[in-house]
């Protein structure tokens, strides 16, 4: 009966107190601005999709092994979605005759997958995606490599401290079908995605399995191409890479990966590519797409490691502290006007001693405190302390507002 509930969140995800969160709103803030600057509009939907939605075209790993899947009251099978790109190509579809195209979309949606918890790795991640619908020639490969560049570039990073792989996912199942045979295709994809990650013995130990020939794959023509086109827009830092292949079935093109150049971090910030087929799901014409997805995770974990993570600034910018409770009706006055003049102001607990109602502010690193008492009432004259230099501000009440919220400016 008295069991005691454990207070960690389920295994894999996160709880984000207030100075985390603000990280996270960081985070989502700057995607958000970057997308828009390229014209992207953003969208939303549900977590929750019919389990159908993910059971052709996509990654045969995440579906056997990493959806959270379960049969709801009424008996439909549901899957809370593992990824945006199923999603996006339900949603275009469905009013694919009253949207204006070329489609540019957006979303900052969380994502659910049943992965051993790693460093980059979580059970539940949010995921910018990026998205393009209706443009056939490389001019979308550019636009989304770019906005993808520019985002990263946006949030502190070093061209020499990431680097986009690209490559032809139809160029590689070409040269893979002269090495393997058709019913080995599947797994040789999914071993050559694998490869960056294993030792070279355990490679070619399980090369072996799926063929008799060695591995060996080139750059196509198209590759180079879009890498040559990326360098002289300004990108430095494009690798082709002809191993790599990303893990979803519904590429048809262009797929690429942005990495970490150092050692810290091994997982992919950033995977993406050309999927123009994906409409089929639904029975319909194609439309030529283009996206990304950018995870939360492994950015935060590229930010901390150079140091690019924010300092936490609180939204609140002031706190009151009650020098003695009979005035603080008429003290509250004062904070309602306050935040009718926009200021943002929290109030302190007026049955502590005013040292500990500075100290809670304090720990809230909220930048002012306003002692109120009768005799600031009396005189009309109140005194604004800045917490970490101590420096003191005389006021009159109506100049307040002004004073804090011109420092904004
Ligand atoms: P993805 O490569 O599976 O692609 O994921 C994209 C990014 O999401 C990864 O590079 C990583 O940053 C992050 N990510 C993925 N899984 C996890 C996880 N378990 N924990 C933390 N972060 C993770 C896709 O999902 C494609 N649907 C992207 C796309 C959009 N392609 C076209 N449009």
């Amino acid at each position: 009966m008295n069991k005691k509930l454990s207070t960690d969140p389920y295994k894999g995800v996160r709880d984000f107190y207030p100075e985390e969160y603000a990280i996270q709103e960081y985070l989502y803030n700057t995607m958000a601005v970057v997308a828009e600057r390229y014209g992207y509009i953003r969208y939303d939907s549900s977590p929750l999709e019919p389990a159908e939605l993910y059971k052709t075209k996509t990654s045969e790993e995440i579906i056997s092994e990493q959806t959270y899947t379960f049969e709801d009251r009424g008996g439909r099978s549901v899957t809370l979605r593992p990824e945006m790109t199923p999603t996006i190509t339900r949603m275009v579809a469905a009013k694919r005759r009253e949207l204006p195209f070329p489609l540019r979309w957006y979303s900052i949606p969380n994502l659910f997958r049943y992965e051993r918890p790693q460093r980059g790795r979580l059970r539940e991640h949010r995921q910018l995606n990026v998205d393009i619908f209706g443009i056939a020639d490389q001019t979308a490969e550019e636009e989304i490599i770019t906005l993808a560049y520019d985002l990263l570039t946006t949030l502190g990073l070093q061209e020499d401290q990431f680097e986009i792989q690209i490559n032809d996912r139809e160029a590689l199942i070409a040269q893979l079908e002269t090495l393997v045979e058709h019913s080995k295709m599947r797994n040789a994809l999914q071993l050559v995605d694998k490869k960056s990650r294993l030792s070279s013995e355990t490679f070619q130990k399980e090369w072996k399995k799926i063929s008799k020939k060695p591995f060996s794959v080139t750059t196509s023509e198209k590759t180079k191409k879009l890498k040559e086109q990326l360098v002289s827009n300004g990108i430095k830092n494009i690798i082709d890479n002809p191993e790599l292949a990303r893990g979803f079935d519904y590429y048809t093109g262009t797929v690429f990966e942005i990495f970490d150049t150092g050692s810290k971090n091994n997982r992919s910030l950033c995977g993406g590519g050309r999927y123009d087929n994906l409409l089929e799901l639904f029975n319909q014409d194609p439309i030529p797409a283009v996206g990304f997805g950018m995870g939360d995770v492994t950015m935060r974990d590229i930010l901390e490691t150079y140091n690019l993570l924010p300092e936490y600034i609180p939204m609140t910018k002031l706190c009151i502290c009650y020098a003695d409770k009979t005035s603080m009706e008429r003290a509250n006055k004062i904070v309602a006007k306050l935040r009718k003049q926009s200021v943002n102001v929290t109030t302190a607990d007026p049955n502590k001693k005013v040292a500990d109602q500075i100290k809670y502010a304090d720990k809230l690193k909220i930048p002012f405190v306003l002692c109120i008492g009768k005799q600031e009432l009396t005189a009309g004259t109140y005194t604004l302390k800045e917490l970490a230099t101590g420096k003191e501000t005389q006021l009159a009440e109506d100049a307040i507002a002004q004073f804090l919220l011109g420092l904004d400016k």
